[in-house]
């Protein structure tokens, strides 16, 4: 299956976001960074930015709730024009419930895994999770490098998921540039997460381009 890939926000100049927006057209999703200062040590944006730049492109919003206790909120951040909607297993005490929840408003439900939980605590909820994301970084900040285990723990989820036949997406977000990328769509990765390496570039569009072709080669 064809790499998709996911921008995020995160790294774009929020003085220019109609533009930065433009700039990644070519894109799958646009990756939105939602950290709250207390689930993680950062603060970014809530549902009423991602409403307002809802109607500025097609592409489908790929929303990564870093808050604590997501499930207060998942309704806003459906209404707010999310597509899929990825929380976290470690911020709430009722991951299943929270994925009901999701499923229950007609989007795309995903889990996304700090680097160190494992992924046998996905072994009841594969079956209901359209994706898992992978950090491969501390969750909080754009920039980071790379954790070079992360690239076994989606070899062995990509192994589950293929032997149960899940319909269920691998993406991995932190840290990934055109020196690691292969290697992570090797291990199994569907969808690529780039933050610094798309936004922090002189042309958007351009890196991202480039990734495609490095995915695919
Ligand atoms: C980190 C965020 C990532 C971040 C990735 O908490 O979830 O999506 O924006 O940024 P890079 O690609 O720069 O590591
Ligand atoms: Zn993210």
């Amino acid at each position: 299956m064809k790499t998709e890939f996911a921008p995020s926000l995160l790294a774009a100049d929020f003085s220019q976001l109609k533009n930065q927006i433009q700039l990644i057209n070519e894109a799958d999703y646009l990756h939105l960074d939602v950290m709250d200062g207390v689930y993680v040590p950062n603060i970014t944006f809530g549902p009423g930015l991602i409403k307002d730049i809802r109607d500025q492109t097609e592409l489908r919003f790929d929303t990564h709730l870093m808050i604590t206790k997501p499930e207060r909120y998942i309704k806003d951040f459906v209404e707010a024009g999310s597509d899929i909607l990825t929380v976290h297993l470690e911020a709430t005490d009722h991951i299943h419930r929270v994925i009901q929840m999701i499923n229950d408003q007609g989007i795309k439900a995903g889990v996304s895994l700090n680097p160190a939980t494992p992924i046998e605590s996905l072994e009841y909820l594969l079956p209901e999770l359209d994706q898992v994301l992978i950090m491969s970084v501390n969750p909080g900040f754009g920039g980071q490098s790379y954790i070079p285990q992360m690239t076994e723990k989606i070899a062995k989820l990509k192994k589950i998921i293929e032997a149960n036949n899940y319909d269920c997406k691998i993406e991995v977000d932190g840290g990934i540039k055109n020196h690691n990328l292969k290697e992570i769509v090797n291990a199994g990765a569907d969808i690529i997460v780039a933050g610094s390496a798309i936004f922090g570039a002189a042309d958007p569009a351009e890196a991202l381009a480039e990734m495609r072709s490095i995915a695919s080669d």
